[in-house]
């Protein structure tokens, strides 16, 4: 990081203060304002952290401008081409992608731990069976460190890489758990077997009757394939609001299963990983062609809440990487797997109707990654309320690398922010 000064001046007082600019490798240059108050009395005022950097981090970057999405330095493009997901978990995690035996080892370790504790299938059967796999999820992964006692001195490094790997292992495992409750059917163990997706998707839909894998173990490629990119291009996204919270809770020194929950918690939101079942009532709701006009009315006007969901986004301006290589993989599986869907016909209408549209235009709102996924999902046929935790399977390998990457950092200090307080001044009773 080069240093360069800013000098920043209060005219109301007269004040001046110098602050470092701050440069990462790539990307827009920071004021490092943690001694404004300190040297100026003031502070910054930042509502949804539009300018505010509030880390250093080394493992993903964006430019939302120019649609560029890496992690830890290689394109999007090129590890949703060519990697597993496990693969890039293991590149997030570790800084570097494994070479051979150390991605055996890896998957090995994953799979070692991707058992539940027995105890635990009692605690998913204490909830109803129409509780929402998310709040299920919140739950479950809350109530992990009551199951694993051991390996919670954060302050050793292999007991965060353990927490870690037992959260990725495990969070397939229960997402399927959580999905089998609500539909009533006995769980199915994991196999050490499969792959990660594989697995998964074993664990969902297996039945005692019916295989989803065969006894040639067969499983169809291209659901597996589709599932494994899916993961991928969710697998990170920087300082975005899950990831944010899992950092904030983590600054507290809260254990990590904890500190995922609370990421899992603001994932849930419709603005965020929510968007992809969003998308699909909102889908349903317009139903034909012909009414896309009205809701693209709705969606414009400002004393509507109403908006088009997957659509916008906070950081990319022109367009998501993610979303165009998503686009394509959703016409495969759609061919693929279940011919030609309305709703798909549909979402491409709604788009090109929305691309061409000045407001969307003039406002630089483009599809993002969840207006495909909840497509591909349903052709999969993972139930609407079970995306938003496939996105947390994914999340789960950012989250994680991000919660270790802050436990490594010397001197990290509780995350604290400050306020403009609009309440009433000092008053007597
Ligand atoms: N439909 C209609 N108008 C929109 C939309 C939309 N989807 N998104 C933004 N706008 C408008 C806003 O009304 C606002 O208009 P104004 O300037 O006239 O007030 C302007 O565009 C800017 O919108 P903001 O809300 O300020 O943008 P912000 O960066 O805060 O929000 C967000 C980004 C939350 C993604 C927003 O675009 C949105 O709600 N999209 C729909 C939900 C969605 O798809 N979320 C998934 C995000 S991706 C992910 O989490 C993986």
């Amino acid at each position: 990081m080069t240093q360069e000064t800013l000098t920043i001046k209060d005219n109301s007082t007269g004040k001046e203060a110098e602050f470092s600019l701050l440069k990462g490798t790539v990307g827009t240059p920071v004021i490092d304002v943690s001694a404004l108050h300190k040297k100026m009395g003031l502070f910054t005022y930042d509502p949804g952290f539009v300018s505010t950097a509030s880390c250093k981090s080394a493992i993903t970057y964006i430019d939302g401008e120019n649609g560029i999405l890496l992690y830890r330095g290689y394109p999007i493009d090129q590890l949703a081409e060519k990697c597993s997901f496990l693969e890039v978990a293991y590149l997030l995690m570790n800084g570097e992608l494994a070479n051979d035996a150390e991605q055996a080892e890896f998957e090995h370790e994953i799979g070692q731990h991707a058992m539940l504790h027995e105890a635990m299938r009692s605690f998913i059967d204490g909830f109803h069976y129409d509780a929402h796999p998310m709040a299920m999820m919140v739950g479950i992964v809350g109530s992990l460190s009551a199951f694993y006692h051991s390996e919670l001195n954060m302050d050793d490094p292999e007991h965060r890489r353990i927490s870690a790997m037992r959260m990725l292992a495990k969070m397939p495992v229960i997402a399927a758990a959580c999905h089998r409750h609500s539909i009533g059917f006995p769980f199915v163990y994991p196999r050490a077997d499969l792959s990660y997706c594989e697995n998964f998707m074993n664990m969902m839909f297996s039945l005692p009757s019916q295989k989803y894998i065969d006894k040639d173990n067969y499983i169809d490629p291209v659901a597996v394939k589709a599932l494994n990119l899916l993961f991928i291009l969710h697998a990170d996204h920087e300082q975005n609001a899950s990831t944010s919270t899992v950092r904030l809770a983590s600054s507290t020194g809260a254990n990590p299963y904890a500190c995922i929950a609370a990421g899992i918690g603001a994932l849930w939101g419709p603005a965020h990983g929510g968007a992809n079942e969003a998308v699909l009532s909102m889908l349903e709701e317009i139903g034909t062609v012909d009414r896309i006009p009205e809701f693209i009315n709705k969606a414009k006007d400002r004393n509507d809440p109403f908006r088009l969901m997957g659509f916008g986004h906070r950081v990319y301006k022109n367009f998501d990487p993610r979303a165009t290589i998503i686009r394509k993989t959703c016409h495969d599986v759609l061919e693929h797997i279940s011919g030609n869907d309305p709703l798909f016909d549909l979402a491409l209408a709604l788009e090109e109707y929305a691309l061409k549209d000045e407001y969307f235009v003039e406002k630089k709102l483009y599809p993002n990654v969840d207006f495909y996924s909840g497509i591909i999902y349903k052709a999969l046929n993972i139930p609407v309320d079970m995306f938003t935790v496939m996105f947390t399977i994914a999340r789960t390998s950012g989250w994680v690398s991000h919660w270790l990457e802050l436990m490594a950092e010397p001197g990290q200090r509780i995350g604290r922010p400050r306020q403009i307080y609009t309440g009433k001044g000092r008053r007597d009773l």
